[in-house]
């Protein structure tokens, strides 16, 4: 039988409840495959670990995240712990997508059924997924901004070696998938403000170049405050949408919004080597504890992982059990973002409904 190697990481805030909750149908996906096991290894890591060890991820961690076969994150940070800098210092963006050179950050964004989501669409019509890239853009200046208290800079850089592979990852991911939910069109939008800054007209440039050796896939271009309009008037549009990092980092929040929260929302880190999987969202220290957090977004994440690491089917039984408990309405995704009954009541709809 094919075993994986995973770490865990179950972080801060609601991020040791919700990880429980993929652990749970993890365990059950694993039980009904019969083809596949998985071995665990949790290692600490965010702000928690910060305040107790002085490090958010330990040396020994992020070998054990670099050797394994994939890396299941819950959310960390606490926006009290920071460094004397004044940033936040359990954030471990930073440590591992630098780290580990994940340089594609995938984001799918998908309305569900049964969520009270705040647009007039109507399950699957929302499907499209942000491929934002991850070790460059603006967030390469993390820790390096420099000023004093009349002005302060941040730099912005992107690499021709950066940018090639994320826009090649988007194009090569939209061949896999089956076009937008409007028109079925494989589509790939490159995102950007190059009317304004010289950097981001680089990037379309090489995505223009890249998407020559896709004729199959229509390439789309946008500018990034007229997209912050459209996720919102028409998102049935897009297919694929790759980005620099800060942009994607926002535009994948406000898609979030659309499709019922954050908590409803996975992701992948993608490198060469090493990737992770984790919600998009933080640690919501506001509901910490109380047991009423959305599980599905690290349900999902989870989902992701198995995907990645070749296990597709038991991916689909996933996501098949997810959306079976949203239609009978034995899990229900309130206005507020959180599950009717709380996360317990909605992990376990999700554990009726697997099947294999
Ligand atoms: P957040 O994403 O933790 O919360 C924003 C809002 O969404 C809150 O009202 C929260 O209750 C709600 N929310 C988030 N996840 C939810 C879920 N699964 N179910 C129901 N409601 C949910 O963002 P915030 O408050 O800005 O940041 C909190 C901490 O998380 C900060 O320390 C921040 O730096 C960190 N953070 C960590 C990330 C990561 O580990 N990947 C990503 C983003 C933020
Ligand atoms: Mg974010």
């Amino acid at each position: 039988m094919k075993t994986y190697h995973i770490v865990t990481i179950p972080g801060d805030g609601i991020g040791p409840e919700i990880l429980d909750s993929a652990l749970q149908v993890l365990a059950k996906v694993q039980e009904l495959s019969g083809q596949f096991r998985l071995e665990y290894e949790e290692r600490e890591g965010g702000a928690a670990c910060y305040q107790r060890h002085g490090v958010n991820l330990s040396k020994e961690s992020m070998e054990a995240c670099h050797k394994a076969d994939g890396v299941l994150k819950a959310p960390v940070g606490l926006p009290s712990v920071r460094y004397p800098d004044g940033t936040e210092a359990g954030l471990l963006g930073g440590v591992l997508r630098n780290g580990l050179d994940l340089y594609a950050n995938v984001r799918p964004i998908r309305l569900w059924p049964g969520v009270d989501a705040p647009l007039k669409a109507k399950p699957g019509e929302i499907d499209y997924v942000i491929v934002r890239e991850n070790t460059e853009g603006l967030y390469l200046s993390r820790g390096l901004g420099v000023g004093n208290d009349e002005a302060f800079a941040d730099m912005l850089l992107m690499t021709r070696k950066g940018v090639e592979r994320v826009c090649r990852f988007a194009f090569e991911l939209a061949r896999k998938r089956s076009g937008s939910p409007s028109d079925g069109k494989r589509r790939v939008t490159c995102v950007d403000k190059s009317n304004v800054l010289r950097s981001f007209w680089f990037f379309r440039r090489i995505f223009q170049e890249m998407g020559e050796q896709y004729p199959d896939v229509e390439k789309d271009l946008l500018y990034s405050d007229a997209a912050g309009q459209d996720l919102v008037r028409r998102p049935w549009r897009y297919d694929v949408m790759v980005m620099e990092n800060f942009l994607g980092d926002l535009l994948s929040d406000l898609g979030g919004g659309t499709v019922g929260g954050l908590g409803m929302c996975p992701s992948a880190n993608i490198g060469v080597r090493a990737s992770y999987f984790e919600p998009v969202h933080g640690s919501a220290p506001d509901i910490a504890g109380k047991g009423v957090a959305n599980p599905l977004s690290q349900i999902l994440a989870a989902a992701m992982m198995l995907e990645h690491l070749g296990e597709a089917s038991a991916a689909k039984v996933i996501r098949d059990a997810v959306w079976e408990a949203l239609v009978s309405e034995d899990l229900v995704i309130q206005a507020s973002g959180q599950p009717k009954g709380g996360s317990q009541r909605a992990t376990q709809a999700i554990l009726r409904h697997l099947r294999k």
